[in-house]
């Protein structure tokens, strides 16, 4: 999909629950593309781990290739690696649609960003619990999305941390209305609605969705909670 298709889509699909590729079943990944296909998923979040800028490891462009074949849903690579300028053109070769680095594991973000749009993809920036907003602001500029992390990246499962949310208002102000702003770790039923109020547009969602039995389901409720918290703050259209 080329850059513009994939935010339209995204804009259009809003709020998005985008699954996140880290707590489904690595050993069956194709049984796992499917329901999601059937979940109505609208993109997929492919964590990136190199076990050096995270201490954990994934999978890298050999198996977002392989999942590209399976299914067209928009796939957004968020990659948690050191040096991504060294790697960021695998990852557009294997078919992602979005990829999102990390501020922090840049020397060159405004570089890396414009090398994404030369690719017709969607560029994202990412940023740590730790990194303040005042870090990606010179940035924001070259932006399509920006993710903030509201768990320390590495593993899913974790406890989402509240200070995330004044990080959300904040950027949501700076940024002009058609940068997608997302969030990712520990977003579920109770955590949605405040992200959703605080304006982001794109959730991240691994344990939300992959501890239940029905994707489809998990997806419509957390689905259902963000509009309706956007709808009562008005958040989208501040
Ligand atoms: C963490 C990853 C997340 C994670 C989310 O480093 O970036 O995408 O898988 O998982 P949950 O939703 O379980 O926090
Ligand atoms: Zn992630």
């Amino acid at each position: 999909m080329s850059r513009q298709t994939t935010l339209e889509h995204l804009s259009r699909c809003a709020p998005v629950i985008a699954p996140s590729m880290l707590k489904c079943d690595f050993g069956n990944l194709h049984r796992e593309v499917e329901l999601l296909e059937a979940a109505g998923a609208e993109l997929l979040h492919l964590d990136v781990m190199d076990g050096h800028f995270v201490p954990n490891l994934s999978y890298g462009p050999m198996v977002i290739r392989s999942l590209r074949r399976l299914t067209k849903i928009p796939f957004d690579a968020h990659l948690m690696i050191s040096e991504p300028e060294r790697y960021l053109d695998e990852y557009l070769d294997a078919g992602c649609d979005a990829v999102t680095f990390h501020v922090e594991a840049s020397s060159n973000p405004v570089e890396l960003l414009r090398r994404i749009r030369e690719a017709d993809a969607v560029a994202g920036l990412a940023l740590n619990p730790g990194t303040s907003v005042e870090t990606v602001e010179p940035f924001l500029g070259e932006c399509d999305l920006v993710l903030v992390m509201s768990v320390e990246p590495g593993f899913g499962g974790q406890s989402f941390i509240p200070a995330s949310i004044d990080k959300l208002e904040r950027l949501r102000k700076m940024l002009p209305a058609d940068v997608l702003l997302s969030v990712d770790g520990g977003i579920g039923s109770e955590t949605i609605e405040e992200t959703a109020a605080a304006g982001a547009d794109v959730f991240v969602a691994g344990s939300a969705i992959f501890d239940q039995p029905d994707y489809g389901l998990a997806i419509k409720e957390l689905t259902e909670l963000a509009n309706r918290a956007t709808c009562s703050s008005g958040s989208r259209n501040q």
